[in-house]
């Protein structure tokens, strides 16, 4: 099939790559024509496992292009993906003036000689946003073009993108026509998952239900850790223990810092803001986001009260990216951490094997040292924070740590290195939610 994705940013280009890679003939198009020419010129402006050659095997069959111009794409396609920002208002609300834009630069370029075109939404949107998206295109397309919305939300995870879409637990799709529905189907054919068929609202609800109850797991599991903490009790042992319930399953109990990135935050925020508008506060959302945001200030009151004093004492940070496996730092808790840190007076320095290059700037303002080699980033240093789950931490060479620390304390914020190692180079270990190790 022929398909357009509008917006090259993560979700926009990670999807139309995998699409390509299904089989499928994909033109991903962006108004970011610098972004569209470095596309061109085979270098990715994101680093995401996978993607890379993935990009470079569908270009080189011909089943990929890059194009600034939906103008020529969206005659030749069967179906056209909108993958734009959705950010969050100063308020919590979410923004849609980007997708709004595209539909009326979509109803602009649909004609009635064209045929029956389906328009899906995968960016997160408020529900109702499919209905607004159809009054917009039919109003400035005028009332002869066919087409359908559908509402087909994306659940990929950052670092595992490709995966993600190439072996997703389901694809919801949300139409309210058989002939779109059957549409997006064939769309997903190659791919071996069950299919959810939605109503439009109800798939747009999806997302949000989905993500927030994911960033609910994730606060919960930290709200447990703060009880063992005082109870001296491991939370790893009892998310274990939860786990093993099939009803609740292991995923995403993993305590530390808390969430960030791209997504959680904005969409907690989102369906958070969008309740109180129906005038149904979802409130147990509200101390989701509570719990989130305390978690890295609880962590920092304890570096403080272990250091007395953090003005001119050195701190280094391992991590900067959101999570592991990726060079986004949107939201990053390590960041949030960096800033009060320098606000009383620590000298920081921090590293990241894939997120200096995307950090660089915001260290700069914060004054905060960036350093490539996760050893020399700790050298000298009274403390070592541990603020993203990169398995090059987890694997680190505690002797070496040891050898070139100026104390051997370790804060370990994502709960990576294993207490066996800590005690037989004998750290005095902090981490989230299990008992305190004394230095040796
Ligand atoms: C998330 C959803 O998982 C995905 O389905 C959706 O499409 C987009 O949002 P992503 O933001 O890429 O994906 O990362 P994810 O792996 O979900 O982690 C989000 C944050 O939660 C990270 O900061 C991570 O460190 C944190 N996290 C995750 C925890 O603190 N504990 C956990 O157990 C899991």
């Amino acid at each position: 099939m022929n398909l357009t994705i509008i917006g090259s940013g993560y979700v926009g280009l990670t999807t139309g790559t995998c699409f390509a890679e299904m089989g499928h003939h994909v033109i991903c198009v962006d108004n970011n024509r610098e972004k569209i020419r470095t596309l061109q010129s085979g270098s990715i402006p994101i680093y995401e496992p996978k993607l890379e050659d993935l990009i470079r095997k569908n270009v080189a069959v011909g089943r990929l292009e890059f194009s600034p111009d939906i103008a020529s794409s969206i005659p030749q396609s069967d179906v056209i993906f909108i993958a734009v920002p959705t950010p969050p208002n100063t308020d919590g609300s979410v923004d849609l003036t980007y997708i709004e834009k595209v539909a009326r630069e979509i109803a602009e370029v649909l004609k009635p000689e064209m045929g029956y075109k389906v328009i899906v939404d995968k960016s997160t949107v408020p529900v109702k946003t499919g209905e607004k998206v159809r009054q917009t295109i039919k109003r400035y397309a005028g009332p002869d073009v066919q087409f359908d919305i559908v509402s087909n939300p994306e659940f990929l995870r950052e670092g595992c993108t490709v995966d993600d879409l190439l072996h997703p637990d389901r694809i919801v799709i949300g139409a309210n026509s058989e002939r779109a529905m059957n549409v997006i189907k064939r769309v997903y054919q190659p791919i071996h998952a069950p299919i959810l068929e939605t109503d439009v609202n109800s798939a747009e609800l999806i997302k949000y239900a989905a993500n927030s109850f994911l960033a609910l797991k994730i606060s919960y599991i930290n709200a447990v850790a703060k009880v063992c903490e005082k109870t001296g009790a491991d939370v790893e042992l009892v998310a274990e223990g939860i786990g093993m319930d099939k009803r609740i399953s292991r995923h995403f109990l993993n305590a530390g810092l808390g969430y960030g990135g791209s997504c959680f935050p904005k969409d907690v925020k989102a369906f958070i803001n969008i309740s109180r508008t129906l005038g149904i506060p979802f409130t147990l959302l509200e101390e989701v986001e509570r719990i989130n945001d305390s978690q890295h200030t609880h962590f920092l009151d304890q570096i403080r009260d272990r250091l007395w004093v953090l003005k001119d004492k050195k701190i280094a940070v391992w991590g900067l990216a959101f999570k592991q496996n990726t060079d986004d730092i949107r939201e990053s808790i390590s960041l949030k951490l960096c800033e009060k840190l320098r606000k009383e007076g620590a000298i920081v320095t921090a590293t990241d094997p894939k997120a200096i290059g995307t950090a660089r700037s915001r260290l700069e303002e914060l004054g905060v040292t960036p350093v490539e080699d996760m050893y020399e980033c700790a050298r000298d240093a009274e403390v070592l924070i541990i603020a993203t789950e990169w398995s090059d931490y987890a694997n680190a060479d505690l002797q070496k740590l040891a050898e070139i620390m100026r104390n051997r304390i370790i804060f370990d914020g994502r709960n990576i290195l294993s207490p066996a190692n800590i005690r037989a180079v004998g750290f005095e270990y902090h981490s989230v939610g299990r008992p305190f190790i004394e230095e040796a």
